[in-house]
């Protein structure tokens, strides 16, 4: 492959090259920002992946090196590296799913919106690339501010002719992982055993776990729900401060990203009755997009589902949720329409 130094001469890597041609099982994977706090772990949990058959890792540095390591690992994913904006096409053409992990991220006393300025023109290049190269791929948007960068990406694919709001996701798995997590804690449970819906968006308020309608059914003290709910919402912003100054989370994101991709990816295989949180284009309110629990199927998020019953603390947070997510859909939208 040309634009993989490794694969040079290498006798040994045509075999992969067949492999990869040859495979009638798996999906042909990219990471966009594969060299990153969360990319380099996502790479290597993506190879790890029995669902993937190709995996092409991008980034503007370092991804040579990434893809070297990762390439090694003896699973079924044959590994390409992809470095700069010359090698985007090449790095999308003939992508299933696109991952998109790449931007800055965080430091303490920073908002996720306080990222817009450089994320916006990041995500805005890489998914002009998509329209390109794999306008059919589904696409799994990491990159903060999702809330607006979701929007941007809507914008662009719509200028292109190929928007189909059904294979565009906004990653908002974590909140649901962190969740999980947190509730299992107070209620004594494994977290394995826990599901909590997450709605509405990814920032602050926007964020509002459904404590209501948790699994298995259980009852939390108004106490417990202030404190969860907080917990859940801050999630992001408790790793960054304990990281002071190193970035935001990027284990749990990778581990959440795998979570989401492979849900997708069962989804798009036919496999019935994948449903997982997302923010995606949405009737469920008001607003043109919101996170909510979806259907993953052949053709992306094939079904987007209502709220279900909200109690009224949940009433509360949804009024606060859709006032933020409305400033943050339009500032998106506008970046690209202006
Ligand atoms: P990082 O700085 O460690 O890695 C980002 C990577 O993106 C770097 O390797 C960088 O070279 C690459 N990059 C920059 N510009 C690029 C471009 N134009 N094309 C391709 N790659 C480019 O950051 P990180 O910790 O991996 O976080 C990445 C993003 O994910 C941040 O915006 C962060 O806020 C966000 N994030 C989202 C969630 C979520 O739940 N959705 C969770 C955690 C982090
Ligand atoms: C998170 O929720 O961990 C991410 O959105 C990163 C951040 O800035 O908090």
């Amino acid at each position: 492959h040309p634009s993989n130094p490794q694969m040079g001469e290498n006798p040994s890597l045509r075999a992969a090259d067949c492999r990869a041609k040859g495979g009638a099982a798996g999906f042909k994977v990219a990471i966009l920002g594969a060299a990153g706090g969360i990319g380099q772990p996502l790479a290597m949990l993506m190879k790890m992946n029995p669902l993937v058959s190709v995996l092409h890792l991008y980034d503007v540095v370092n991804a040579p090196g990434v893809t070297a390591d990762i390439s090694h690992m003896d699973t079924g994913a044959v590994v390409r590296g992809f470095l700069g904006q010359q090698q985007l096409e090449s790095a999308l053409t003939g992508m299933d799913l696109v991952i998109i992990p790449a931007g800055v991220p965080r430091k303490p006393g920073m908002t996720r919106d306080d990222l817009f300025n450089i994320n916006a023109g990041i995500v805005r290049t890489l998914c002009e690339g998509i329209t390109k190269s794999c306008p059919n791929a589904l696409v799994n948007l990491i990159s903060n501010p999702v809330n607006s960068t979701v929007p941007i990406a809507a914008e662009v694919f719509k200028k292109a002719g190929i928007y189909d709001p059904k294979k565009l996701l906004g990653v908002t798995m974590l909140d649901v992982v962190r969740a999980n997590t947190f509730v299992a804690e107070v209620l004594g449970l494994d977290p394995r055993e826990v599901s909590v819906p997450v709605v509405g968006g990814h920032a602050g308020v926007t964020i509002l776990p459904l404590l209501s309608q948790v699994k298995p059914p259980c009852s939390f003290t108004p106490e417990e729900t202030e404190f969860l709910t907080k917990r859940i919402q801050d999630g992001g912003t408790e790793v960054v401060q304990a990281k002071a100054g190193a970035g935001s989370a990027t284990l749990s994101m990778a581990y959440a990203a795998v979570k989401f991709a492979d849900a997708c990816l069962r989804g798009l295989r036919g496999d019935a009755g994948i449903v997982e949180c997302a923010f995606v284009a949405s009737q469920v309110t008001e607003l043109p997009f919101f996170a909510s629990k979806v259907r993953l199927g052949r053709g992306g998020a094939e079904e987007v589902y209502q709220l279900g019953p909200l109690n009224e603390y949940e009433r509360v947070g949804l009024e606060k949720a859709k006032k933020e997510l409305a400033t943050s859909i339009q500032k998106g939208v506008s970046f690209i329409k202006k």
